[in-house]
């Protein structure tokens, strides 16, 4: 479950989105399916760009307060001090979260009610951390399949979770 925040003329607002699906993985470019009524959707299709913060196992709060009701009603990030402002100037939720990436629109397609947009990866961060079961390191981010211990050269398997 992720948190699109999305940013227009000053305003930010961000509603929850349950699935996004890599769909080339050389061009990091991703796709996600959005109502066309939300005012997610319309802010993304003027603007071209969002972020999706990950979400881990405690997003009650998040779910509560960006899946519930629309932006259109009420101001999502009044009093909401959980986010910065990643580089291409949109907020991302930095609490119950795993990191989050950017994007960049490069197409949507209009399905009728839904409206599915393509986009490049950007920019992206974890905020997870991994310890080497072997030497101890630590390592802050994403670990690729391929990753080795700088430290001791052990493979990815031999990190767990901090
Ligand atoms: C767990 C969960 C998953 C959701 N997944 C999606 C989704 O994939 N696509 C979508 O359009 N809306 C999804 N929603 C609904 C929107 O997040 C919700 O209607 C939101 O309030 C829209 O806000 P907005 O009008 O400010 O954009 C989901 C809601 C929840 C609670």
């Amino acid at each position: 479950m992720y948190v699109l925040t999305t940013s227009l003329n000053g305003r930010d607002n961000g509603c929850i989105v349950r699935d996004v699906m890599v769909i080339d993985s050389d061009q990091k470019k991703i796709c996600l399916c959005i109502k066309k009524s939300y005012l997610s959707c319309c802010m993304i299709n003027r603007s071209k760009k969002f972020n999706l913060s990950i979400t881990n196992g405690e997003n009650e709060d998040l779910v509560q307060r960006f899946g519930m009701v629309s932006g259109k009603a009420v101001d999502k990030f009044e009093g909401f001090r959980a986010f910065k402002r990643a580089d291409n100037g949109v907020p991302y939720i930095t609490k119950n979260t795993d990191g989050y990436m950017s994007v960049d629109v490069d197409q949507v397609i209009d399905l009728g009610t839904h409206a599915i947009f393509i986009g490049k990866v950007t920019d992206e961060d974890s905020f997870v951390v991994y310890k080497c079961k072997v030497c101890g390191h630590q390592h802050y981010g994403w670990l690729d399949d391929d990753f080795k211990c700088p430290v001791c050269s052990s493979g990815r398997d031999a990190f767990e979770r901090v």
